[in-house]
């Protein structure tokens, strides 16, 4: 095995990313607390409950754990039903927490990323027809200015919404995230109706703080055909990519939402991305099949042999996060990996993982693609929406029950990747041993 390091480079951002419905705790007043009432919403009928209890004061000792693990940033969200828990009111104490938050994660030299909304929504909204209602946008930009002018002292980098892509699809295709549709019409309004409102809380922050950081976390999907040599795998390759993947972040690069119902202009939506935020987890495989019309005439699947995580939620495929970057490349943008990461309560497949998608990462890096950061979900173990508690991405593990943590060895790992602002032969000798020569071959 060589003995090497890859660096990233100077002012690089390591943090990890949280959501504010999956670590704050009692959370009762949004659509997501409602839908955990009824059991059957959630695998084995969890609860997010007091979650990481963050809310309860937790994300003291949790920052700390950031900043003795060497990150230099985090990535958190504010919840709106938390701060405008009525249409015509505003929870200034909650304002005030998220500002002591703020101040908690300045003090400890983390770079604060702020996400507006991440999937939850305030059950007035919800009721008021949610992400239907045409006026959705205006809803939301009033809370974004709200929301921005109390904390912009404390924020340069702000997230509009988390997976526009993932949140229409889950609620209005699959049916998984409330309102839990499916139509597929809908899903594609909604995703309209989400490009409006990022196009108007982009100007709605710029003009509070012109220097402001603006963009989306986009959750890529990496797919690819099943036989690359036959056509109609290819083909809904291309569609699958194309409706997932590429419509809302071209909605923002051109202005234009092209779905496969609709065309609709939103002039303002127009270059309304400072940076790219992008997610990425994993790659599909795609078979053109007449037994699935519903899901575009696809069947996708996970390619026999890979290494898949541990309720089989994700495969690891490393080559698609250098594949994510080159697509996010497209837009011309600073780049910051704003999610990455795996489920693994016992940790034997994270280690290998984080390595394998750090050295892709590093290798775009190295062809001088400006990528900027890097964020791994999660710190904490969490609730992980529709599948609970069931699925443990954290580099901490949590008991919910105790709210006792327990250090996994990839957060030293992760530490000393923070510190070193690279990755080493020697951290992989270390803690993925069975990748030394992958990665760093003689
Ligand atoms: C992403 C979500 C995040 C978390 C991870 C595992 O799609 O943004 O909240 O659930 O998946």
């Amino acid at each position: 095995m060589a003995q090497a390091t890859f660096h990233f480079p100077r002012g690089f951002l390591w943090g990890a990313a949280t959501a504010a419905h999956q670590v704050e705790g009692n959370n009762q007043n949004n659509d997501w607390w409602a839908w955990e009432q009824d059991p059957s919403h959630i695998l084995q009928g969890h609860k997010s409950g007091l979650a990481c209890d963050w809310w309860g004061g937790r994300w003291r000792e949790d920052f700390d754990r950031a900043a003795d693990g060497n990150q230099n940033a985090q990535r958190i969200s504010v919840e709106w039903s938390r701060i405008q828990p009525a249409p015509d009111r505003w929870d200034e104490t909650a304002l005030d927490f998220y500002i002591e938050m703020l101040r908690g994660l300045r003090e400890r030299n983390l770079t604060p990323l702020v996400t507006l909304h991440h999937f939850s929504n305030p059950i007035w909204f919800a009721e008021m027809g949610g992400w239907e209602n045409e006026e959705a946008h205006l809803i939301f930009e009033k809370y974004v200015r709200k929301t921005v002018d109390a904390l912009r002292d404390y924020v340069n980098y702000w997230v509009t919404i988390n997976e526009p892509n993932v949140y229409a699809f889950e609620a209005y295709l699959f049916g998984l995230f409330p309102p839990g549709k499916k139509e597929p019409l809908t899903t594609m309004r909604v995703l309209t109706n989400l490009a409006r409102a990022h196009a108007a809380a982009y100007h709605a922050i710029h003009a509070l703080q012109p220097a402001a950081r603006v963009g989306v976390a986009h959750h890529y999907r990496d797919f690819k055909p099943a036989k690359a040599w036959f056509p109609l795998d290819r083909g809904v390759t291309g569609i699958n990519s194309k409706v997932f993947n590429d419509i809302f972040p071209r909605a923002l690069a051109t202005g234009i939402v092209a779905t496969p119902f609709s065309r609709s202009k939103i002039p303002q939506a127009k270059g309304s991305q400072d940076y790219f935020g992008l997610n990425y987890y994993t790659r599909d495989r795609v078979a053109f099949s007449l037994l699935h019309p519903g899901e575009l005439f696809s069947h996708r699947y996970y390619q026999p042999g890979a290494q898949l995580s541990a309720t089989g939620f994700l495969a690891n495929e490393p080559e698609g996060m250098y594949d994510a970057i080159r697509w996010a490349l497209q837009f011309k943008l600073p780049i910051l990996v704003t999610e990455n990461g795996v489920e693994d309560p016992e940790d034997q497949l994270r280690p290998i993982y984080l390595a394998q998608h750090l050295h892709q990462t590093w290798r775009a890096v190295n062809f001088n693609f400006p990528i900027k950061g890097y964020f791994h979900w999660t710190l904490v173990d969490n609730f992980e929406w529709e599948r609970g508690w069931t699925q443990r991405f954290g580099l901490w593990e949590l008991d919910p029950a105790t709210q006792k943590r327990r250090k996994r060895p990839s957060a030293d790992f992760y530490a000393e990747i923070c510190r070193e602002n690279g990755l080493s032969s020697e951290m992989v000798q270390k803690y993925a041993p069975s990748l030394s020569e992958e990665l760093f071959p003689d």
